[in-house]
């Protein structure tokens, strides 16, 4: 099935004809095959779909860590492509918090550093309302003591829990988590999906998270699914 994508400028994402290709092993592979998709701003949106089917690749293209892409993608009325690097950089800095599938934590820092990361590439906010709220979305994801550890004493689960803190700290317009309760019980995953879920809702932020668990999809508005690099099917 196609999804119905209507030409809109007030989206927070807009796909067409979206196809990113890799080279393996001297063979191509098409990770995304000609995906059509439109995310309106303040959605909460789950992408699903087997293993290999293309999700991490979609949301790095949409999270503008990846712009090797043939065909349109636009977020925020931005043609991603079109982007010069330190554009692009700055674009994801301000407007992109990122969920990554391996939390990339950087293991020299400690806790409190990793999540006050992306207040170091330049933002107008005071050093110290970025350590206030740092302190307080390590409290709100339960590592409140955490702070000046390395993330390196921290369980899979607790990682990515500061990675969810992280991603949070600019409050930045649109969320993209790739399986972000991918390491959690099911009592902190849901913990962490209020978070999100209220910081979407209190901000009108956009929510794209990718996930394999039917229950963290249920509570987006729509479920996209994926399969072979295209959009199989929508689920309101
Ligand atoms: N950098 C890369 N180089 C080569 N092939 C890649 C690269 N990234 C992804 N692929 C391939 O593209 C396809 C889609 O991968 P992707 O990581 O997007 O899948 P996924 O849906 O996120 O899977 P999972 O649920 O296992 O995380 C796979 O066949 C994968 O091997
Ligand atoms: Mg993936």
């Amino acid at each position: 099935m196609r999804e119905q994508v209507l030409p809109n400028a007030t989206a927070a994402i807009a796909a067409q004809g979206l196809k990113r290709q890799f080279a393996a092993d001297g063979r191509l592979v098409q990770a995304l095959d000609g995906v059509d998709l439109c995310i309106e701003r303040g959605e909460h949106v789950a992408i699903v779909g087997r293993s290999g089917a293309g999700k991490s690749t979609l949301l790095n293209l949409i999270g503008a860590l990846d712009r090797g892409y043939q065909g349109s993608l636009q977020v925020f009325g931005q043609e991603l492509s079109r982007l010069p690097d330190r554009a692009l950089a700055r674009f994801r800095n301000r407007q992109i918090g990122f969920v990554f599938q391996s939390f990339n934590l950087l293991p020299h820092l400690t806790v409190g550093d990793n999540v006050m990361l992306p207040a170091s590439f330049g933002t107008p906010i005071a050093a110290a309302e970025i350590e206030r709220r740092a302190r307080q979305l390590l409290q709100e994801v339960g590592l409140g003591e955490r702070f000046d550890q390395p993330p390196g004493q921290l369980s899979g689960g607790e990682r990515q829990r500061v990675a969810i803190a992280r991603a949070l700290l600019l409050q930045p317009p649109l969320l993209v988590c790739d399986e972000p309760t991918g390491s959690l019980d099911a009592a902190t995953a849901h913990q962490i999906l209020d978070l999100l879920r209220q910081t979407q809702q209190q901000s009108g932020a956009t929510l794209v998270v990718v996930t394999h668990d039917p229950l963290v999809a249920a509570l987006a508005q729509r479920t996209i699914v994926l399969d072979r690099g295209r959009v199989a099917g929508v689920q309101a």
